[in-house]
């Protein structure tokens, strides 16, 4: 499309008829508008036929790349069958298989060591494994995903008998979604304090955040002090929490936090403890963007209940799962009139286009070999960071797989940060944008997380566009 009657219109009209999430609309208003038309590979074309490296994977979806043929196919074959039938009362091809499948990719990514589940530790050692997830509740976004864990853990414990458990306990930091339940145990006060008054009562633990350490600690030679916080909340309150909600390894809309090796595992260990549900809120790190197919690999950590959404359909339609042991499902079995029924469930769940485009993004993983590409793609992103990292106003270059975050600074020798109004985050994307990149920041820190298909080339070239970005908005 070229500037033309049409595209002029386009533009207006969003102006004129769209509110978008997350964003001051009187900005919006007097911006420039980027409207996309077109997408390929790692690129999204906009209407005026520019084209963009798609550096924050629409916003941390995309896996495979935009038009990805099989992707492409499979949802094509599922229109000519049914595009949608509900899952209350009746069930579907497509979320039948996809159950499946999904347990035997979570089988697949066993961790050889394995941990023991809540209630189940036992003298001789660890009892169960992650393939102990064996029971998908569908949704249909990461925050429902989250919602919909919520209800399960405080259910749980009711049909146990065990009263009290009302609370959960999060970490500072955490984003879990936008319903008020995940806004509950998030904890971004700029995205979440004025939403106060609505929500339920939770429990912080410290962040993993080591280079703004909250307790002002230096990581390793703290030897882990935020855990010690975390079990001081959960000796003193175990009785009322049902669960710790937690991001593995990457605290992701919080700033791309990587915690240090270890914490996850001594978390998980402290929930074992203090026998507290643990829920691992993999909607952002599933799929590979940590490299493997969960971060909760990675420690060989097995949650009770477990997240997944954004990369499961390769980013092309909305589905979720909530995934759950064998342990807490049959919790809610029992007779019709004891109402252990989970009344949960949405008009969408299960919907058999977007199973069908997350049976396809699994048979991908397979037959690409993924995990195996991947590897060297996150030597170069880790040895540009690096580069970027000696950049006078980087505080902090960090990632984990293919989740990048890069933390700006006014003042590196003392971390001192930019002030949040000059929109310095912005600035950069501003830049970066100009030359071809399209990212979107958290504040000053500068997100970078590509499709797991980009090639060498286009990562190169997307690292080089934000380095150039970074010295032209901070110098
Ligand atoms: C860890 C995590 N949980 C939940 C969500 C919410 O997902 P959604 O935006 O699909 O509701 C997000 C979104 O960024 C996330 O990063």
């Amino acid at each position: 499309m070229d500037i033309t009657e049409e595209t002029r219109q386009l533009e207006a009209a969003d102006k004129k008829y769209i509110w978008h999430p997350f964003t001051q609309m009187r900005d919006w208003e007097k911006e420039p508008l980027i409207v996309i038309a077109e997408g390929r590979d790692c690129f999204i074309k906009d209407i005026h036929g520019k084209w963009y490296l798609d550096g924050v994977s629409s916003l941390w979806v995309n896996i495979h790349g935009h038009r990805k043929k099989e992707l492409d196919d499979a949802i094509k074959e599922q229109i000519d069958n049914i595009s949608h039938s509900a899952l209350l009362g009746l069930s579907n091809v497509a979320a039948i298989k996809l159950a499946e499948r999904l347990i035997r990719t979570i089988r697949d990514s066993e961790p050889e060591k394995k941990y023991a589940m809540t209630g189940q530790q036992e003298e001789s050692g660890p009892s169960s494994s992650l393939s102990s997830l064996c029971k998908v509740f569908y949704s249909d976004n990461g925050s429902t995903a989250v919602e919909v864990a919520l209800k399960m853990a405080f259910q749980y414990w009711k049909h146990k008998g065990v009263d009290g458990r009302h609370c959960f306990l999060s970490i500072n930091n955490a984003y879990h979604g936008d319903t008020l339940g995940a806004v509950s145990v998030g904890g971004v006060d700029l995205f979440h304090k004025v939403f106060g008054p609505l929500l339920m009562k939770t429990f912080k633990a410290p962040s993993p955040y080591c280079y703004r350490c909250e307790l002002g600690m230096e990581y390793p030679a703290c030897g882990f002090t935020c855990t010690e916080k975390t079990e001081e909340i959960l000796k003193a309150h175990h009785n009322e929490i049902a669960a710790l909600i937690i991001e593995p390894l990457v605290q992701a809309a919080g700033g791309m936090i990587v915690s240090p090796p270890g914490y996850l595992k001594a978390v998980r260990d402290l929930c074992t403890k203090y026998n507290v549900l643990m829920i691992a809120d993999e909607v952002a790190t599933g799929f590979r963007r940590t490299g493997e197919m969960f971060a909760c690999r990675h420690e060989d950590v097995v949650p009770d209940i477990m997240c997944l959404s954004k990369g499961i359909t390769g980013g092309y339609l909305p589905l979720a799962v909530t995934l759950a042991t064998e342990e807490i499902y049959n919790e809610f079995l029992g007779e019709f009139s004891e109402l252990k029924t989970f009344f949960h469930g949405h008009s969408y769940t299960g919907n058999p286009l977007a199973c069908a485009a997350a049976i396809a993004c699994l048979d991908i993983f397979e037959r690409e070999e993924t995990l195996k590409n991947l590897q060297p793609k996150i030597k170069i992103l880790e040895d540009r960071l690096a580069e970027i990292s000696t950049l006078p106003h980087v505080g902090d270059a960090r990632n984990r797989g293919l989740m990048a975050g890069i933390e700006l600074v006014r003042d590196k020798t003392t971390k001192e940060p930019y002030a949040w109004e000059e929109k310095m985050g912005w600035q950069v994307a501003y830049h970066a944008r100009d030359n071809g990149l399209l990212i979107r920041p958290l504040g000053n820190v500068l997100v970078l997380i590509p499709p797991l298909s980009i090639s060498h080339d286009n990562l190169d070239r997307m690292l080089e566009i934000a380095r150039d970005a970074i010295i032209a908005a901070t110098s």
